[in-house]
């Protein structure tokens, strides 16, 4: 048997690597895991309630309609006109089985083998593995020191096959916040280059300020060239249960779902049924998730501000602290793999989101409890 010569080129999953380092532990200290971005909390009762009733209904286990149960894009039409004061349809939204799921499908939509992408480094490493499997050319735009993306830098960067442009906002893994500002001069970027610009707001939830996070879909031409990504996973606390969705024109999801009824045929009713019930009675549990992890993240500066062990905070935001080692000596791969056997701190290699290594970590301060983060800075001194 032989494989792709694109996917046995990939790295492995930076998140399985991260727990086969845990697998090595012999220490008894417990762990404090700032590996994986995923709320280590249960969701809101209403949300927990709806799925246990939902397997009792009579249709739990068909398939939903393709481009999601109809209530879901509905509701979340109405979630993301509050949210951003816009004109969304219902018939605007794919519902997919998680956010990713919703990059995958727009971007097999978008491309053809030979095709360019552009992304913003650091990038999400789970775009840049599926872009280089469908063995698209992806070109990184390099940010300036405060991690923000150039518009005009990203406009050097296109060419006749360039396709797309992918903006994460707040970033995964800096946590930055990319202004509305930016955010608009990149739209019109793709507009005046005939492409698309997705942008990946897994993470809007989470940000510093509840004001839209732009005004895209203010444009009322806005289906011609946007995509906008979302996640349920972090806003009710239901990663596993899979539930996601592109926001873009008629053209955009007619050939994205060709994409998903391969994949998946539709996003599982489950997910969505869990889904709609946070949109419709956990809207406050949301707030106040966001309000906590926001806290979470001030102690975490608090804790980091002397600079422990010699970690400096480079970034921080949503989920995530992106974090300069002090041992550029090492490679990144040995500090993290340093971190975890010998000091108990479970950490995501910044290697895994850029192509050098730059002597970076992420650390997930939103998986720990305040203790926890408290505790933080005492394992790096240890290291330093
Ligand atoms: C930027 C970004 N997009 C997408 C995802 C995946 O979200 P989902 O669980 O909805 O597939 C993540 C999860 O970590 C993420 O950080």
């Amino acid at each position: 048997m032989r494989f792709s010569r694109r996917v046995e080129q990939l790295v492995h999953s930076p998140i399985g690597a991260a727990h086969a380092l845990v697998g090595l532990r012999t220490n008894e200290r417990p762990l404090l895991d700032l590996s994986q971005a995923a709320p280590s909390f249960p969701p809101a009762d209403p949300v927990i309630e709806r799925i246990a009733e939902v397997a009792h209904e009579a249709d739990a286990g068909r398939y939903p309609p393709q481009p999601g149960l109809p209530q879901l894009r509905e509701a979340f039409a109405n979630d993301l006109n509050d949210g951003y004061a816009a004109n969304i349809k219902p018939d605007d939204v794919l519902i997919t089985a998680g956010c990713n799921q919703a990059f995958c499908c727009v971007a097999s939509a978008l491309t053809s083998p030979g095709d360019e992408a552009i992304l913003v480094a650091p990038f999400y490493f789970n775009h840049d593995m599926w872009l280089k499997i469908e063995g698209v050319e992806v070109r990184y735009l390099e940010p300036g020191p405060d991690l923000q993306p150039d518009p005009k830098q990203a406009q050097a960067l296109i060419t006749d096959k360039t396709r797309l442009i992918t903006l994460v906002s707040p970033g995964n893994p800096t946590g930055v916040t990319i202004p509305k500002e930016t955010i608009h001069e990149f739209a019109e970027l793709a507009h005046s280059n005939n492409i698309a610009l997705i942008v990946d707001e897994t993470y809007r939830s989470f940000r510093d300020e509840q004001s839209p996070a732009h005004e895209l879909f203010s444009d009322s031409n806005w289906r011609d060239n946007i995509i906008s990504l979302h996640s349920f996973s972090k806003d009710f606390a239901i990663p596993g249960y899979r539930c996601g969705a592109a926001v873009g024109g008629k053209a955009a999801i007619t050939e994205a779902l060709k994409v998903l009824d391969c994949l998946a045929i539709s996003a599982p009713r489950i997910g969505q049924e869990a889904a709609i019930a946070g949109l419709l009675h956990a809207q406050q549990w949301r707030l106040e998730q966001a309000s906590r992890i926001k806290d979470l993240e001030l102690r975490f500066l608090k804790s980091m501000d002397g600079r422990p062990g010699g970690f400096k905070v480079i970034s921080s935001g949503a989920y995530f602290g992106w974090v300069q080692h002090p041992r550029p000596d090492l490679t990144t791969q040995e500090v993290v793999r340093r971190l975890v056997l010998e000091h108990d701190v479970l950490t995501i290699p910044g290697t895994a989101f850029t192509n050098t290594d730059q002597a970076m970590i992420r650390m997930s301060f939103a998986n720990l409890e305040p203790t926890q983060v408290d505790e933080l800075p005492s394992r790096l001194n240890e290291f330093g």
